[in-house]
């Protein structure tokens, strides 16, 4: 099946696994062709086959966004294949634990360049023709870490609650012309995440019941076609996150140092 925008079409970044993958196949329920970003160009043909089984077209292009100019020759490609981009799911991330002067400083300001200023730059790039059309938007995913800081794993918590605080500010700004913003703010999921945020395998992610990648996805695709500006996957995780502005400052920071360090083997 073509890729020939009769349906509208969904751009998700980071589609080559776990939230992303799972909102790719979220969008193609809800009656959109996707296009597939990520660096792995065998996962992502994967993908593509799964959700054409599932009756959604699906084209692949992969990119390292990390990489200087990539946003710009996403942008192009998009225009090159004559598609136009009406969901734009700024999905690919990734965190690191430990202290922050302690960090690899290539990774913490990479981890902040694809986090931060690419979300940003796509938002930009494909944000303008929503606005022209008058429809259509945008999903940042953003954490549950947007809440609060975060002591050792500084740099991530900071980087989510800028997607947080822009998407709920691009959301105000687009809603008169017709389009929309969402931030996504999912607690922990089990993904390929953990394994690069170096979290410790013997530690369990939380006490409580976890949401699913594919939870995760359909919540963040049911909020974004209510048009909502924020939207927390889980009860549990919608009271921890709310509750963050009324805690006392110094035992929030107490309660997250103590998180991460187990989850980074420190403790103790
Ligand atoms: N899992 C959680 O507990 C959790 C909780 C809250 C929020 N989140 C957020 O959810 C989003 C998705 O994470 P996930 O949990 O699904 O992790 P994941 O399984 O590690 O997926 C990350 C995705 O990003 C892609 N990616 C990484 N670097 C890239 C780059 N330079 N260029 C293009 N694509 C790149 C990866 O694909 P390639 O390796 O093929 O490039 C992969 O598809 C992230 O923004 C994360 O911060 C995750």
């Amino acid at each position: 099946m073509a890729l020939d925008q009769t349906r509208p079409v969904a751009l998700v970044t980071g589609a080559s696994g776990g939230i992303g993958e799972a909102l790719a196949h979220a969008f193609a329920k809800g009656g959109y062709d996707l296009v597939l970003v990520a660096r792995s160009a065998d996962k992502l043909a994967e993908v593509a086959g799964a959700l054409r089984a599932q009756g959604a077209a699906a084209t692949v292009i992969a990119s390292d966004l990390q990489a200087p100019g990539a946003g710009a020759a996403l942008e192009a490609e998009v225009t090159q294949r004559g598609l136009s981009v009406d969901v734009l799911i700024n999905n690919a991330g990734y965190g690191i634990t430990g202290a922050v002067l302690e960090a690899d400083l290539h990774e913490l300001l990479g981890m902040i360049d694809l986090n931060c200023r690419i979300l940003t730059e796509l938002s930009w790039r494909f944000g303008r023709g929503m606005q022209a059309r008058g429809r259509g938007g945008i999903v940042n995913v953003a954490s549950t870490a947007a809440f609060q800081p975060g002591p050792f794993m500084a740099g991530y918590y900071a980087s989510k609650a800028y997607v947080l605080s822009f998407t709920e500010a691009l959301n105000h700004e687009l809603r008169p012309t017709g389009a929309h913003a969402t931030a996504l703010c999912p607690g922990p999921v089990a993904t390929g995440f953990q394994e690069r945020a170096a979290f410790d395998k013997s530690m369990r992610l939380t006490a409580l019941p976890m949401e699913t990648a594919q939870s995760v996805a359909q919540a963040g695709y049911d909020g974004f076609a209510a048009k909502k500006a924020v939207v927390i996957p889980g009860a549990m995780n919608q009271v921890l996150a709310r509750s963050a502005a009324f805690t006392p400052r110094l035992l929030l920071l107490s309660a997250i140092e103590n998180l991460q360090k187990k989850r980074s083997g420190t403790h103790g």
